[in-house]
């Protein structure tokens, strides 16, 4: 059985991973500050900032896989603090990457759907990025800094909503709580996407590693929408009053860092290397909706330790 590290698995990411790929695969999931209880794998606490810890990590751990999820995810923390974010984002891949190519570890490396400017859109994997704020610009980084030191790993270009550790990590859980209670919400008119449900890219990493994949993909949903509609949509689906959702531009949120209108990612190129089209929003929403019927989101909240 193939052993993986998967890092940032207290992370919306890492976590669905772990929960869901565990029973299959010989799983080690690396967290920080965020410690889980009851997980169905082992967990190592490492601070990836260090250097050492980072190298002691993979020399005990010593994956088949590393599947690179953990990352400075806050776009307006990273604005703030551009220096740990670079540190984060751009120089901890670069040595993950050196060191899998060193101990024959296959990489994959998660980055983000935003590192275009959103002029353009929809991209492939030929368009030029062109960064607007800090995570772009460190995430953009670290692409270039695996690709670099280890051709033989894969980046995924993601956008994924799901249930998570804090029950306030992805969008979709922000329209649920806010519309569940009543409360008006924003939706960004303005700014379109591709989202795709976690569980869903987490079969597609899944895919991408048992072809042991290099080079850059597109993996997010296959078709897109605006953020006001994902609201309307999930609205629609768990019950809520879709009139609470204000439609607005991006320009009136009280936002830090500048963001992309159009995050919009063509996937053509993963659907033709994995033999199938990307999963969309419908299904992703729908997985989503039938996970808060079975009480999973409550189950992950209960997964994080008690201090
Ligand atoms: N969410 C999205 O829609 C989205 C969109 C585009 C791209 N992405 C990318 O997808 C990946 C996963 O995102 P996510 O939403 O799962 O992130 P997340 O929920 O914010 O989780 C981040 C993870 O990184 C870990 N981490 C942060 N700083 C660390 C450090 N110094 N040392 C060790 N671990 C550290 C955190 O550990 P602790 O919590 O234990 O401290 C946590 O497990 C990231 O690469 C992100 O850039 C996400």
């Amino acid at each position: 059985m193939k052993r993986f590290l998967v890092t940032g698995a207290s992370g919306l990411l890492g976590l669905n991973m772990g929960l869901q790929v565990s029973g299959s695969i010989d799983m080690i999931g690396q967290v920080h500050s965020n410690r889980l209880q009851n997980v169905p794998f082992q967990q190592m606490v490492v601070d990836l900032a260090d250097v050492k810890q980072t190298q002691r990590m993979m020399e005990e751990a010593h994956p088949d896989v590393l599947i690179h999820c953990a990352a400075m995810a806050n776009v307006d923390e990273c604005e703030q603090k551009p220096e740990l974010a670079q540190r984060i984002n751009a120089e901890v891949p670069s040595q993950l990457a050196e060191l899998c190519k060193k101990m024959g570890t296959y990489m994959v490396h998660i980055s983000t759907d935003a590192v275009f400017d959103g002029k353009n859109g929809p991209y492939t994997e030929n368009d030029l990025p062109c960064p607007i704020n800090q995570y772009a610009l460190t995430k953009l980084a670290g692409e270039h800094e695996v690709l670099m030191k280890n051709p033989a790993a894969v980046v995924l270009r993601v956008n994924f909503f799901g249930w998570s550790l804090s029950g306030k990590r992805s969008l979709a859980e922000w329209f649920v709580k806010n519309l569940q209670v009543g409360q008006t919400v924003n939706g960004f008119m303005d700014v379109q996407f591709c989202p795709m449900m976690v569980n869903d890219l987490v079969d597609v990493i899944m895919a991408t590693t048992e072809r042991s994949l290099s080079g850059l993909y597109h993996a997010v949903g296959w078709d897109s929408m605006t953020k006001f509609a994902f609201g309307y949509e999930l609205a629609r689906r768990f019950g809520y009053d879709h009139t609470l959702i204000k439609p607005v531009s991006w320009h009136d949120g009280d936002l830090t860092a500048a963001r992309s209108p159009d995050l919009r990612l063509k996937t053509v190129k993963l659907a033709s290397a994995i033999g199938k089209p990307l999963p969309g929003w419908q299904d992703g929403v729908e997985r989503f909706y039938q996970q808060a019927q079975d009480g999973y989101p409550e189950r992950v909240l209960g997964l994080m330790q008690s201090s």
